[in-house]
């Protein structure tokens, strides 16, 4: 039987509004599709009894913390920030294991979450896990950090109980039902984007000055595949550097890999068949505003064998 969205949403909203009854519930919003459409539609179940809360991780794309907050209120959405970025960077500190960095991002995520948990004296915390995340986490392919039951975390340790309305859906049913529930379209058929942010796409130590070098990387690279509508497309920093050549001196500069995947629900992917011209102006742009940067690679890895984050 086709999948019915206006049953989707009207089952799901009235079991929020069940569960979470006139208490308080924050949803941590992203800026991807699953947490936005999470947040809309618990925000439809709970109205202002639900808080969008945007955690300023320092890990975000370029202007995200406006953009997803200014999206959210529009909306009539009750919006908070939390800026953290300090917290998230001193917690990834020297970590280049990327096991240990999700481990870490993830306890500074919930400590953060915590705080605002007890902030706001929310109960409930509505997550966007998807059917894929659980997959993944119970293939042992890799923890991802929303699967709290999975990778032993006790949210009564939180303080909070979870709710997940999207847990059976996988990608294509969440952007049908962030459609329906009147999402901007930028927004429901936007590019997955990885809770862990940019910290997925910096391979070797998360530290400020790196993640400005994938971030800036990111624009350029977003940018110019646009028109292709991949599946999702972004930059990466390697760990190792390489030598180049920069305003006539020898430099041991970093490596940026452009990644672009086509897929259907992330489980398998396979590279954009991107033109090479294209290819070409994004490495002519990644020199011309990155100074640190000396090689562009693009990657040609489908998913198996290779994932489609970095980390
Ligand atoms: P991989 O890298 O495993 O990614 O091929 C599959 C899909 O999941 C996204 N991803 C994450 N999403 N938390 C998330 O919410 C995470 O920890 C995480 N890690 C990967 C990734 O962007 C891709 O769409």
């Amino acid at each position: 039987m086709a999948f019915s969205t206006t049953k989707f949403i009207s089952q799901a909203t009235r079991a929020i509004k069940r569960q979470v009854g006139d208490g308080i519930a924050l949803c941590a919003t992203s800026g991807g599709v699953d947490s936005m459409v999470c947040a809309f539609l618990a925000h439809r179940a709970l109205e202002g009894n639900l808080i969008a809360l945007f955690i300023d991780d320092g890990l975000m794309r370029e202007g995200e913390t406006k953009t997803v907050s200014r999206i959210l209120r529009r909306h009539g959405i009750r919006t908070a920030v939390a800026p953290a970025a300090k917290d998230f960077f001193k917690a990834l500190k020297g970590k280049t294991d990327p096991e240990d960095m999700r481990k870490a991002f993830r306890d500074i995520f919930y400590k953060t979450l915590g705080r605002a948990v007890r902030k706001f004296r929310a109960t409930y915390l509505i997550q966007g896990t998807i059917a894929a995340d659980i997959k993944e986490t119970k293939g042992k392919i890799k923890s991802q950090h929303n699967v709290l039951a999975q990778i032993g975390i006790s949210p009564k340790k939180y303080g909070l109980s979870i709710i997940e309305p999207l847990v059976k859906l996988y990608k294509p049913g969440v952007r049908k039902v962030g459609k329906a529930l009147g999402l901007p379209e930028d927004i429901h058929q936007r590019m997955p984007f990885p809770g862990p942010g940019l910290a997925t796409r910096v391979v070797g130590e998360v530290t400020p000055a790196r993640v400005k070098i994938v971030r800036k990387a990111t624009v350029i690279v977003e940018k110019e595949m646009k028109r292709f509508k991949p599946f999702q497309t972004f930059a990466v920093l390697l760990h190792d550097r390489a030598t180049g050549i920069k305003k006539g001196k020898r430099i041991f500069g970093n490596i940026i890999v452009i990644r672009s995947v086509e897929s259907k629900d992330a489980l398998t992917a396979t590279p954009t068949k991107v033109p090479f011209t294209v290819l070409d102006r994004i490495q002519k742009k990644i020199y011309r505003d990155i100074p640190q940067v000396t090689k562009v690679l693009y990657d040609l890895s489908p998913k198996p064998p290779s994932t489609i984050e970095y980390i």
